[in-house]
């Protein structure tokens, strides 16, 4: 299955390392996880949560060749819940995730816990509503506000609607 532009747009903006620890919140049917897994190698890994058991299920199914081999860890858990220990991830990453957007400070508070050093946040979402200028002057104030400062923001010319995307760091 061709995966849809906004996520191959998605993946390209991370760049990927092979050895990257990478965290994917709200992950939906996995379709950016099995994008990312393309490109680690050995060493590298990819996590995703989302709190919806049914699309952990889909995303699973999905990955299955990933799961299987280590490279895609999936958990149904919300994002306030999630239990991480000390693992460190170098790239974090969220698109059109509700909490970024309406609970900021808790959010990024998670993320900031479990942020390599020179790690960076990647929040992803749809101009749908709004012009994509205006969505990211917004999401960098929820940034800010998540104790990040704004690394880029950057916009990408899509069909049906444009996306956006903030990269933060500590
Ligand atoms: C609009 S969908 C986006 C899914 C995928 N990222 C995409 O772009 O297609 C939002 C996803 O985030 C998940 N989600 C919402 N709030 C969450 C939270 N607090 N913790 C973890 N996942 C959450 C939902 O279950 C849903 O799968």
């Amino acid at each position: 299955m061709k995966a849809s532009e906004r996520f191959v747009w998605a993946i390209e903006t991370l760049e990927v390392d092979p050895s990257d620890e990478i965290l994917e919140i709200g992950c939906g049917h996995g379709v950016a996880v099995s994008l990312v897994c393309e490109r680690l190698g050995p060493r590298g890994r990819i996590t995703a949560i989302d709190r919806s058991e049914k699309m952990i299920a889909v995303a699973r199914q999905r990955n299955r060749v990933h799961v299987e081999s280590g490279r895609a860890v999936l958990a149904a858990v919300a994002l306030e819940d999630v239990e991480l220990g000390k693992r460190r991830f170098d790239k974090v990453f969220a698109f059109n995730v509700a909490p970024f957007w309406l609970m900021p400070k808790e959010a990024l508070q998670v993320v900031r816990a479990h942020l390599a050093p020179r790690g960076a946040v990647y929040v992803f979402w749809d101009a749908r509503r709004q012009s994509a200028s205006d969505l990211g002057s917004r999401l960098s104030e929820r940034l800010l506000l998540g104790g990040f400062s704004i690394d880029r923001v950057l916009v990408k010319k899509l069909k049906p609607v444009p996306a956006v995307c903030v990269i933060g760091r500590v």
